[in-house]
């Protein structure tokens, strides 16, 4: 990992040195690009977005609004979750999905000073930059170290560092806003680019290498068993037809063939489509690329290695298939007697938060604590 293993000396004078760098591009003052009508429109026309240390007061509105700044991430259910694992001065902390820090941030200002957060994540080139501003709100290698690595992994990196067992433990599944909203990773329906979906840019498969392997059969079952879709075997048949033709490599060519799939469907059928065959469909094929329900399993089966006694662990999922993992392995683990207690509920944002930022809107959150 290209941000991981400086000493804290050189990460201060690192620090030192961007601010310096900082200011000099205030001096010069780069002349902005231009976009055409009065709003943005493209991800990469959203530059004061994608530039919060400018644009501090423009990122305020939108996020006043209701909307996510581009580049950016909104951490989900804060407030449960800081309730639930009550970080304190001296802990240990992982977060197994550090994305853009949010939660990891509030965490650290908990912990510090005495304790440390580990964080995962795959994604390396959104880790470095995370790493990169945790930096600058001052958490140094004493209580901050990241590793670009699959959650399921968690175990294996512990013994590298000297066994170390953690107070308490968050998950927050799927994606973060600044991978769904840029374009150039493929994640989106909604915009046009190429069809990637790896969380890891520079993982094994993208979405259209896995189109190229798979059979219809094979296609059907991934859109039924990730997304649940109902016309899971109509849109299956019409990706292939088109794949056959010509390979899809574009998210918008794709929404075309799930389009296609579900225009085949006979009248009485139509009255059961709604729009989110698209959404479910490309969730779906994302499960599948990134292999994240075995990844899932993997990691529920470690939490127990991971966390000290009495350590708590919270996990946010944003899809049935994800919720179902989760509450069945705190379940089970709660009946063996490895765990002391677990959530009897599921814990869902407040409409509030809801209101604030819509992509909350499907989060669960369960929460269990280690005996
Ligand atoms: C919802 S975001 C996390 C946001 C974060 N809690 C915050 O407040 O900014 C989920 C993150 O999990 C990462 N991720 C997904 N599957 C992973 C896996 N198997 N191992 C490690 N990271 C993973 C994604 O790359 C993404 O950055």
């Amino acid at each position: 990992m290209l941000c991981l293993g400086k000493s804290s000396e050189a990460l201060e004078k690192e620090v030192s040195t961007r601010n310096q760098d900082d200011h000099a591009i205030m001096i010069i003052k780069k002349r902005r690009p231009r976009y055409g009508g009065t709003h943005p429109r493209s991800f990469q026309e959203k530059y004061k977005e994608l530039d919060p240390n400018r644009y501090r007061s423009e990122i305020q509105k939108i996020v006043e609004a209701g909307k996510t700044p581009a580049g950016s991430h909104r951490p989900v259910c804060l407030n449960e979750i800081l309730k639930i694992l009550a970080p304190k001065p001296g802990d240990l902390a992982i977060d197994a999905t550090v994305g853009y820090g949010g939660h990891a941030l509030e965490i650290l200002n908990r912990i510090t000073p005495g304790g440390q957060l580990i964080g995962f994540d795959l994604d390396r080139d959104e880790l470095c930059k995370t790493e990169n501003r945790i930096r600058a709100a001052g958490f140094l290698t004493d209580s901050f170290v990241s590793f670009r690595a699959n959650y399921s992994h968690i175990p294996q990196m512990l013994s590298s560092l000297k066994n170390k067992k953690a107070q308490l433990l968050i998950a927050d599944l799927g994606l973060s806003s600044m991978q769904i909203d840029n374009p150039a990773r493929g994640f989106s329906y909604k915009v046009a680019g190429p069809l990637d979906m790896r969380l890891d840019p520079k993982g094994d498969r993208s979405a259209t290498q896995l189109l190229r392997s798979v059979s219809e059969r094979a296609l059907g079952k991934i859109l039924e068993k990730n997304g649940d879709e109902i016309f899971a075997v109509e849109i299956a048949k019409a990706i292939m037809e088109r794949q056959r033709k010509r390979p899809i490599q574009t998210t918008d060519a794709l929404v075309e063939a799930i389009q296609s799939g579900l225009n085949t469907l006979p009248p009485k059928m139509q009255k059961l489509v709604d729009d989110k065959s698209t959404r479910r469909c490309f969730q779906a094929l994302r499960i599948a690329v990134n292999e994240e329900f075995r990844s899932l399993d993997l990691f529920l089966k470690n939490i127990p290695s991971i966390l000290a006694p009495g350590g708590k662990v919270a996990i946010l999922t944003f899809h049935s298939g994800e919720d179902r993992r989760v509450k069945k392995a705190f379940q089970g683990g709660h009946r063996a007697g490895i765990y002391f207690d677990i959530a009897n509920e599921i814990i869902r944002p407040s409409p509030e938060e809801i209101y604030s930022n819509p992509r909350a809107k499907s989060a669960k959150l369960r929460w269990a604590k280690l005996k």
